[in-house]
């Protein structure tokens, strides 16, 4: 295990903000994790473990005690039939694994092309786009748990995925630390074409697209969005979506539905949204008064999308922060619905 003092995490985030941690280990093995893990348990050290740094705003103090960045690697794969199974590292790039996925004509993961992170952390949140979720195709998740000090598996049910959760960031919220993700997909298998921004990609078209073709969609679908990583782009240069679309009650339905009567709107509806009973947070933002290109200081909202918070150059994570709060308040004060943050506060 090689042990590192006082290393900047912004660089290692999509956000580019954050202070120093105070130690830092980079785990290329299980061992190294299962090192860094007895080192932070001596030193009495608080521990964060760090994936592809794309979904976390870590404070402008930093971190206090171990960072730990799971750089664990290696791709195997086996086959019973039409069924591949992928034995993921969970250092390994999540991109990367859907372009081999889609190289070898496997389907089950094309609509998640484009997100950035690693493997690893894609079990946390349930990482989820154009009507596929990464708990559609996971067989086995292996973990290091910090209870036990032990490695085990733990099969999907173990995970309790919903949308955007799982043991991982709820009821056991930093007990594991993921090394590895097994996923099983189909040979041949068509993509899955539900959502509506896809289906108008390919509209006219009457052959089914091939797997390699959804993910060229996807990707230049995010694009537009500013949710695919582009060097230049300063509208990605964020967290991606920043707030999770609020899943309703009834008679929360019911309050919002007078609310945009007595206004004269109407809040968009998409099949795939209204069968989760989720409703747009996008739309909730920018019907709270903000426009995209939203501009505060060096933090604003993507000029592409209401769901983006964006580092402009040179922000700190306290004007994110704020601009996240001012949204919330916003949002709560002409909707009555408090928004959620996605991604994870690290050191507040
Ligand atoms: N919309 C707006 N303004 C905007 C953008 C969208 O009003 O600036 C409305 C539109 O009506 C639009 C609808 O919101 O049609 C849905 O927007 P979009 O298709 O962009 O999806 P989203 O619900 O905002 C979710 C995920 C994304 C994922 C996309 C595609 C969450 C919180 N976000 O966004 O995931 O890529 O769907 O499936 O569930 C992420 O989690 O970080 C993320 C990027």
């Amino acid at each position: 295990m090689k042990l590192q003092e006082n290393i900047a995490l912004a660089p290692l985030t999509t956000l580019r903000i954050g202070g120093d941690a105070r130690f830092f280990v980079r785990a290329e093995a299980v061992e190294d994790v299962e090192a860094a893990v007895a080192f932070a348990h001596d030193k009495n050290l608080p521990l964060f473990v760090l994936g592809g740094g794309s979904n976390v705003l870590i404070s402008d103090k930093g971190w206090p005690g171990l960072a730990l960045q799971i750089g664990i690697s290696g791709i195997d794969h086996s086959h019973e039939r039409e069924t591949i199974r992928f034995v993921v590292g969970a250092g390994e790039e999540w991109d990367a694994f859907v372009a081999l996925c889609v190289s070898r004509n496997c389907a089950g993961v094309e609509c998640l092309s484009g997100i950035p992170g690693s493997v690893g952390a894609t079990p946390v949140q349930n990482v989820g786009a154009y009507g596929q979720e990464v708990s559609q195709t996971i067989t086995s998740v292996q973990v290091f748990d910090l209870a036990t000090k032990q490695v085990r598996e733990m099969n999907p049910e173990d995970c309790e995925f919903g949308y955007r959760t799982s043991i991982f960031n709820t009821r056991e919220r930093g007990r594991y630390i993921i090394l590895g993700v097994t996923h099983e997909l189909r040979h041949g298998g068509p993509p899955s074409l539900q959502y509506a921004d896809l289906r108008n990609y390919f509209s006219g078209r009457k052959e089914t697209p091939t797997l390699s073709e959804t993910r060229e969609a996807v990707r230049k679908i995010r694009a537009t969005k500013g949710m695919l990583i582009t060097p230049g782009d300063p509208d990605s240069q964020s967290a991606g979506s920043f707030f999770k679309n609020p899943v309703l009650t009834a008679a929360q339905f019911e309050q919002l539905a007078q609310r945009t009567k007595e206004r004269n709107l109407q809040v968009p509806s998409f099949t795939a949204l209204s069968q989760q009973k989720k409703i747009s947070a996008a739309w909730l933002v920018e019907n709270s008064g903000f426009a995209k290109g939203y501009v505060k200081g060096h933090v604003g909202i993507s000029s592409k999308h209401a769901l983006a918070l964006v580092n402009r150059g040179g922000a700190s994570a306290s004007e994110i922060v704020a601009l996240k709060n001012e949204i919330q308040e916003r949002v709560e004060q002409v909707w009555g619905i408090k928004l959620e943050p996605e991604p994870v506060l690290v050191g507040f």
